[in-house]
């Protein structure tokens, strides 16, 4: 049977970084046919109607219908300490995140906490996410045991440290190669999951352990390889003392097979010259945290500039360095830290960002992350009047872009009215 469902619609055809908001296609009257949890057709109401006669209709008046958001990098076994107090990127990894991630032993503990992540992720409009697990296998299995119950697309893999960590979580070379590849045969393309290599951070992985990682990834040339990159000062002055004979921070990974497409870096804040032309040639794409970055005072990263160099880079909430679970939030925060760059993102980029960028950072643009035919049917509707005060800002636009950026600025879960996940309507 297709649906259709009715509302303004908004996708891309192009890239708002190089077309500007002419990339965009908005229909104020619009419609998007599902069939068999795909896309099959988005165009004006009118002519959707009588090609599509027979359809169930869903009317979602004039609610924004679009890509759900994707989410590039973030923390699941991190949502319970989301919002810590006081710290900076090293101090808050010891305080906070190592002892909470210790408890990811914990099968059921493990359960509980995927299970609240993507729900949480669901009710914020966000349909795939990229998430790290804990260095417990069995955190990898409650993380996509969990997004497989909800039909969700989501990548995700186990966490590799073998120093600088607390004794529980900590592996070692050759256990994090023989159990991330145990992963993959497990999950890498049985049903919506994708597998992430996912070696922390140069600082928490010894050469052995990057370089078993860089041959495990040769291995298995299609999963994708996460980690991060350049996010604080402090971070980037220890890595050099860790690794003396590297370039830069990116050249830890480069010497042991690590950079090149599929590779995704969180944050990469601070990036030299030779790392920006690296990650362009390379195909390295970028995850851009902007609520972490405030939260944990780490910097303001530059996503003009780098998508003007050439460097694909997507929007990530970095659950829970980042402060909140909302894409929404998230454009508004890259709003704020691109003002204090001097710099004014539009609309159209931020929900680029946040839908079609984030699935080209994670290589799944061909599949998610813009509402076009052929996709996924992974898609929310926004309801751009969710409050008082954004209603009555939103009641002055004149056009798509001034009614959409009040929710982008003040809007949470309240604004997300549906989210359909391939093709089934799951919240709304
Ligand atoms: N760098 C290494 N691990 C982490 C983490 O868990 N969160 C953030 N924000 N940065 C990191
Ligand atoms: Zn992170």
């Amino acid at each position: 049977m297709t649906q259709l469902i009715l509302g303004q619609t908004l996708s891309f055809s192009g890239d708002p970084f190089v077309e500007g908001p002419s990339a965009a296609r908005h229909e104020t009257h619009g419609a998007v046919a599902i069939e068999n949890g795909k896309i099959s057709a988005v165009g004006p109401a009118d002519d959707m109607k009588a090609t599509h006669a027979r359809a169930e209709i869903t009317d979602m008046g004039d609610h924004l219908l679009m890509a759900g958001f994707v989410d590039a990098h973030v923390h699941y076994p991190q949502t319970a300490i989301i919002a810590s107090w006081g710290k900076r990127l090293i101090d808050w990894l010891n305080t906070y995140t190592f002892p909470e991630e210790s408890r990811f032993d914990d099968v059921d503990y493990a359960a509980d906490i995927a299970g609240k992540y993507c729900d949480f992720a669901l009710a914020n409009g966000t349909t795939t996410a990229a998430s790290f697990c804990t260095i417990h296998p069995q955190s990898v299995d409650a993380y996509f045991t969990a997004a497989a119950a909800r039909n969700m697309r989501m990548v995700g893999g186990k966490t590799c440290m073998d120093r600088n960590a607390p004794d529980t979580l900590r592996d070692t070379a050759q256990s994090a190669y023989d159990d991330s590849k145990a992963l993959i045969d497990r999950w890498h393309g049985h049903g919506r999951a994708t597998y992430a290599i996912t070696p922390r951070f140069s600082p928490t992985s010894t050469e052995d352990q990057l370089a078993a990682l860089g041959g495990l990834w040769s291995e298995r040339p299609d999963c994708l390889m996460q980690t991060h990159l350049s996010e604080q000062l402090e971070e980037i002055a220890w890595v050099k003392e860790l690794f003396p004979n590297a370039r830069d921070y990116l050249d830890t990974y480069e010497q042991h097979g690590l950079v090149r497409e599929g590779a995704i870096m969180g944050h990469s804040i601070h990036l030299t010259p030779r790392e920006i032309t690296k990650m362009r040639d390379t195909g390295v794409t970028i995850a851009h945290c902007p609520t972490s970055n405030t939260f944990i005072g780490s910097g303001l990263c530059d996503v003009t500039g780098l998508n003007a160099a050439g460097v694909t880079t997507g929007l990530a909430t970095d659950t829970g360095g980042g402060s909140s679970f909302s894409m929404l939030r998230t454009m508004a925060a890259a709003y704020e830290v691109a003002q204090l760059r001097g710099d004014a993102l539009h609309a159209s980029h931020l929900l680029y960002l946040a839908t079609v960028g984030s699935a080209k950072t994670l290589g799944l643009s061909d599949k998610i992350g813009n509402l076009v035919a052929g996709n996924e049917a992974d898609l929310i509707a926004l309801n751009l009047c969710s409050t008082d005060p954004i209603k009555l800002s939103a009641a002055r636009a004149e056009n798509i872009w001034e009614a959409v950026f009040p929710t982008i600025m003040m809007g949470d879960d309240r604004a997300i009215s549906a989210v359909w996940v391939a093709g089934e309507r799951v919240r709304g």
